[in-house]
């Protein structure tokens, strides 16, 4: 069995590569573009943030911004780049802090890496508890994508070009409504295998967990350009803020 924590400090090695390849690193400043107006002059905190892939430039907006993140080689990453992001390890799935933020904001597939429903309701509920009255939470997260298992099983070429491929191995956990993967990226004679487990999740049972703990649907996006979230989509940015407002 892998260990699915080292999985993150596996990834630190090759993120930055990994991201920029998949065209997230060129994204970044939409992402911030994005964030940037639900900070009204206030501070903002990333959860998993990360080598600071969006943090940085929504840094360099000049929002203050702070991070969480359970692994120490990310967090180096983030610190060989800025000194001005205050970040903490910490899990962001149980977390407190004394302070309140007018944005609170998970990118990329970060929310589905808590693996379990209690651990996604526990994010939300620290995120909600750590929100100024009026703040907002904006959450990133891939549309499930559960056509073309066989067996329970799944591969599919995520990237490939003269120089990379990349192929995702998925085993389908139903009960747990987890995916249990294998990325394999081959590149010249090298291939690398990064196992790692998510819990995929419906926008509806991302609403409904997020009104479990005062938190309403406030806008729902396709992308960071504010394009429309629809049957086509593979991911959607959603808004939430306090129910009552
Ligand atoms: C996919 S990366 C996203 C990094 C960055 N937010 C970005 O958008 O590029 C997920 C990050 O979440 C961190 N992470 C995973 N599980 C976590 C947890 N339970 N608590 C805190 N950080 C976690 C990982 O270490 C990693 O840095």
């Amino acid at each position: 069995m892998p260990d699915y924590f080292a999985y993150n400090e596996n990834w630190s090695s090759i993120y930055e590569q990994f991201t920029s390849i998949h065209g997230r690193v060129a994204e970044a400043d939409e992402t911030a573009a994005f964030l940037e107006r639900y900070c009204s002059g206030g501070s903002a905190l990333e959860l998993g943030i990360g080598d600071g892939r969006v943090a940085v430039p929504l840094s360099d907006r000049g929002v203050r911004v702070e991070g969480i993140d359970n692994s120490d080689n990310m967090l180096k990453l983030l610190e060989k780049r800025t000194d001005l992001i205050k970040t903490w390890n910490g899990d962001i799935a149980n977390f407190r802090s004394d302070k309140r933020y007018n944005l609170i904001y998970c990118a990329y597939n970060t929310f589905t890496v808590l693996i379990t429903r209690e651990a996604q309701i526990g994010c939300l509920r620290s995120s909600a508890e750590a929100l100024h009255d009026e703040g907002t939470l904006v959450l990133e997260i891939p549309v499930p994508d559960m056509v073309g298992f066989v067996s329970g099983q799944k591969t599919t070429t995520t990237f490939m070009d003269h120089e990379n491929t990349f192929i995702n191995a998925d085993v389908h956990d139903p009960l747990n409504q987890n995916l249990v993967s294998t990325l394999l990226w081959f590149s010249g004679t090298s291939v690398r295998s990064l196992p790692y487990r998510s819990r995929y999740v419906y926008h509806q049972e991302l609403d409904t967990m997020a009104e479990c703990v005062g938190l309403k649907l406030a806008e729902r996006w396709g992308d960071w350009a504010r394009g429309a979230f629809n049957e086509e989509s593979r991911r959607h940015i959603s808004v939430y803020r306090r129910a009552g407002l």
